[in-house]
């Protein structure tokens, strides 16, 4: 395919290690570049506007997401059979099987379990004078509620989180990162393979779900090992993102958790300006289904486009002052869930885990220090802090 040459080219590269670890630089320049802006080495466009993004998420008629979201051609034949990579028909009938158990409603009856649960590991965490924000605060809550939900066999949860992050990163392009992640995604896939033949998922869960809309014919019997990964691989890293980026936000901006403290009623807005500053999941890909352009930049039809969800929410033109994190804000609107037709299906759970932990830590925690360094994971698509050493300084229960 021949690219215009008055297209604008970004030259660096999204994906080495230096730009996933400080990747706003690169957002801001392809920003300033154009709407449309050619990666010569990815052979794709980066759309990194928040009005584009915007455009594209909901024209899911001509940026298709059947021939998959991600980088590569291995990920995209991996991914086949899913809810992310589908379109119209196919696409609605998945996300029916599935998306009702994750509705406000549905999830009314886990609520409570829920916050049980994030009031005792802040108690557990308490309990030690240093904790680790990732291990001992974040990872307690996705690990254990959406296995359940999805009813993924007791055996098979050890390696979960290894094989969440390396299906994530499979996803972007072929460098060395996807090559290395390419064997754990692939045992999640053969063990999910595993499931449906065996049939051992947990009773009246997602997973039977799943088996039952195949035996009705509603879907493909061979869509089942995909769509028990589909909701699965997504859940954990990128709620596991949010609340633990959450954590080292408010340990950043004291004055911003003394406001949280005193009034609760902030923390919905706090965790859709928490997705928004560090948004979890990088970017996705699109293609386009017929020529087309993008802010007036002409995308032949066959295109991928890459849709950089992390780089729309900090456009200036969008928001103000994009690098200040503000709990007051009305961050609503941010694409960190996406949006249109694919938009995040399990963001009200993800608003819900990140709330009970933030409910549970301002009820009891006065302040959140930094004890050290913190270190952020290498992944191709998922921003998400690998490490973070904490102290929490515990409220005087008497006064809060
Ligand atoms: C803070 C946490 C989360 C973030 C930032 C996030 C982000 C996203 C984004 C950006 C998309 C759009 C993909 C696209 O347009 O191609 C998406 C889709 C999706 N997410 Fe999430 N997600 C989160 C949590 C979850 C959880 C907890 C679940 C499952 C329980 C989940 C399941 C899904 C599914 C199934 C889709 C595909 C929807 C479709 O294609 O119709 N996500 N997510």
């Amino acid at each position: 395919m021949a690219v215009d040459i008055s297209i604008p080219r970004y030259r660096e590269n999204l994906f080495s290690t230096e730009a996933i670890l400080d990747p706003y630089p690169h957002y801001a320049a392809l920003r300033a570049a154009g709407p449309a802006v050619w990666l010569p080495r990815q052979r794709v466009f980066a759309i990194s506007r928040y009005a584009e993004c915007k455009t594209v998420l909901r024209d899911d008629a001509t940026f298709l997401s059947g021939c998959g979201v991600s980088l590569n051609p291995v990920a995209n034949r991996l991914g086949r059979g899913t809810t992310l990579n589908s379109d119209a028909e196919e696409h609605a009938t998945k996300r029916f099987v599935l998306a009702h158990r994750l509705t406000p409603k549905a999830l009314r009856e886990v609520t409570e379990t829920i916050e049980r649960f994030a009031d005792s590991v802040v108690d557990t965490a308490l309990a030690s004078n240093r904790i680790d924000g990732v291990d001992d605060l974040a990872t307690a809550l996705p690990l254990s509620v959406v296995p359940d939900l999805i009813g993924w066999p007791h055996d098979g949860r050890a390696e979960l989180l290894r094989w969440a992050g390396a299906t994530f990163d499979s996803m972007g392009p072929i460098n060395r990162h996807s090559v290395g992640a390419a064997k754990a995604a692939a045992e999640m896939l053969a063990f999910a393979r595993r499931i449906a033949r065996d049939r051992s998922v947990l009773d009246d869960s997602m997973g039977s779900d799943v088996f039952r809309a195949a035996d009705e014919g509603m879907i493909d019997k061979k869509s089942c090992p995909a769509l028990m990964i589909d909701y699965l691989a997504p859940s954990l890293d990128t709620t596991i993102g949010a609340i633990s980026s959450a954590l080292y936000l408010f340990a950043q901006n004291p004055t911003q958790w003394r406001a949280v403290r005193s009034d609760p009623g902030l923390i919905p807005r706090a965790v859709n300006e928490v997705v928004r500053i560090e948004s979890p999941l990088r970017a996705f890909s699109r293609t386009a289904a017929r020529d087309t352009d993008i802010g007036g930049v002409k995308i032949p039809g066959g295109s991928r486009v890459l849709v950089l969800f992390a780089s729309a929410n900090r456009d200036p033109t969008e928001w103000d002052e994009p690098e200040s994190f503000d709990i007051t804000r009305d961050a609503a609107r941010q694409l960190g869930f996406g949006w249109g037709v694919h938009g995040c299906a399990g963001r009200t759970l993800a608003r819900l885990e990140t709330t009970s932990m933030l409910r549970a830590l301002a009820d009891r925690v006065e302040r959140i220090e930094l004890a050290g360094t913190p270190k952020w994971g290498v992944n191709n698509i998922i921003r998400r802090l690998e490490r973070l050493p904490l102290e929490l300084v515990p409220a005087d229960r008497r006064r809060a």
